[in-house]
């Protein structure tokens, strides 16, 4: 017998909720890092493709999923699947759904809290200054060092996680409603406030030269580039980052899908939430850190700048950017402060899944399932935090590969299995938009066929590499993945039983 399950409050709660799921770290830090390592408007045009082609359709999917499951009791990928097949396997393909997202915030929690410790930093002017020269990374060294605390962590970097990780808990401790959706209102407004201030900061910044300007920034990012469109590297990574800003193939959007009224429009949903985390991502995230740079550093700082990862540019260029700036501790400490409520808004989304799947499937209370939940999440964040090499591991397979192997599960399971004809209706039920049929057809060839090609080139061009690694961290990260997966396959098998 299914539980009463809570619903969100308001659909413009909804609406933010899943923005703030989707939008994250993602958008801000990952995006440019990315559209600059990729040579800017080369990165654009598979982008762009891969958001059309499977991004849009994923979405619906995960509504469609999640909404399904809801009315029937089950809100993550686990139950919604075995829903599907009516046995054990659609059920332990599900557990993907589950244990991605849990894998991934072993990380991200604690690069979450680094923005805390930075916003905080920044606020009582206490940031480095940067060393007046024209070498990028002479200038950054301040910067640089300064990240060295949080990277091997210091005392204060350590207490800040703690901080993190409590409000985590506190806020999905409170629920459906009274957390997740009071915190994203209040949030993503603020969010977006944040970001078109400090946009305006930087365009309205004085060029020192035509070269160094913020517009050639944009230039920069936006000025369609074919000459790398034949690298499968340049398309693996733009598919893979569609996957990750949009928080698809990990089963996070289903789950919170799965907490919509029966009659929510849900076409409308998926529509609203990747557009928001679009204007986000392309707008917002094009217009401040790359343009930043550009200013400041000159486009030749660019590659170096982004090379060495998504830190570069969030964690030291920026704030070297804006702590020049008048009012400078404070413009740095909105940026931070932005990168916090966006990454926020996203941990609780990551963890949300293993909740719902301990309440769902295992039928354990709230206070409990979300005890439990974080208990782990606090066991994987210290790994993550002392065990050098293991977030890199962590990351390619729960941040990439797990994600494009669950896209491509999703939509068999989705269109496939439950029929185009089914698929579409369910979408439409309760919508006034009216989603034309084809849009299914496509999703379950060319978009499958697409995503099925990304999967077999990442597969060739990345496992090889990433198999022969060893080292502590490497292991460690393994065996983390495959412990989790079977304490969630043995959890699924006995709660499966029960229900049978
Ligand atoms: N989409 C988030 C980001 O861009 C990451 C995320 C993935 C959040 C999956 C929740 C679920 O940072």
């Amino acid at each position: 017998m299914a539980r009463a399950r809570e619903h969100w409050g308001s659909r413009i709660g909804v609406v933010f909720a899943a923005a703030g799921n989707a939008v994250g770290l993602g958008n801000l830090l990952r995006f440019p890092s990315k559209v600059a390592l990729y040579g800017g408007g080369a990165f654009i045009i598979p982008y762009l493709i891969s958001l059309i082609l499977f991004g849009l359709p994923l979405m619906w999917v995960e509504w469609v999923a999640g909404r399904y499951g809801g009315k029937r009791g089950h809100g993550t990928t686990v139950g919604i699947l075995g829903l599907i097949t009516k046995n054990n396997l659609g059920r332990l393909l599900g557990i993907f759904g589950v244990a991605a997202p849990v894998l991934i915030v072993f990380y991200y929690i604690y690069i979450e809290s680094w923005t805390l410790g930075y916003a905080f930093h920044s606020l009582i002017g206490q940031m480095p200054k940067p060393v007046p020269t024209s070498e990028t990374s002479e200038a950054l060294k301040p910067f640089a060092d300064f990240l060295k605390q949080y990277t091997s962590p210091s005392l204060e970097a350590y207490i800040f996680f703690w901080i993190t990780f409590l409000l985590n808990w506190y806020v999905l401790h409170r629920g459906i409603r009274r957390g997740i959706e009071l915190v994203a209102k209040v949030g993503m407004p603020l969010l977006l406030l944040m970001g078109v201030a400090l946009a305006i900061v930087i365009f309205t910044s004085k060029d020192p030269t035509p070269e160094w300007s913020a517009i050639r920034g944009l230039e920069y990012i936006w000025k369609p580039d074919f000459s790398r469109i034949l690298e499968g590297k340049v398309w693996v990574e733009a598919a893979g980052q569609i996957f990750f800003t949009l928080s698809l193939g990990m089963g996070a959007i289903a789950v919170y899908a799965s907490y919509v009224k029966e009659k929510e429009d849900i076409a409308l949903m998926g529509v609203a939430t990747a557009s928001t985390n679009e204007f986000v991502e392309i707008v917002l995230g094009s217009a401040i850190a790359i343009p930043a740079a550009f200013l400041f550093f000159g486009p030749a700082s660019i590659p170096e700048l982004a090379g060495a990862g998504t830190f570069r540019l969030g964690f030291m260029s920026m704030p070297a950017v804006l702590n020049s700036l008048p009012l400078g501790f404070f413009w740095s400490f909105v940026w931070f402060m932005l990168l916090f409520i966006a990454a926020f808004t996203s941990s609780i989304a990551l963890i949300q899944p293993l909740i719902t799947f301990l309440e769902d499937e295992v039928k354990l209370s709230h206070a409990k399932a979300v005890a439990i939940s974080m208990i782990l999440v606090l066991i994987g964040a210290h790994l993550s935090i002392f065990v050098p090499g293991y977030i890199d591991e962590l990351d390619f397979w729960a941040g990439s590969f797990m994600l494009l192997f669950f896209g491509i599960v999703e939509i068999i399971f989705f269109i496939w299995l439950f029929g185009p004809d089914n698929f579409i209706r369910e979408l439409n039920e309760g919508s006034v938009l009216r989603i034309p049929k084809w849009v299914a057809y496509l999703t379950g060839t060319v978009s499958l066929a697409f995503l099925v090609i990304i999967l077999l080139v990442w597969t060739f061009q990345n496992l090889p590499s990433v198999i022969s690694q060893t080292g502590l961290g490497v292991w460690l990260g393994r065996a983390t993945i495959f412990l989790f997966l079977l304490m969630l396959g043995y959890l699924t098998i006995l709660s499966s039983r029960e229900e049978g």
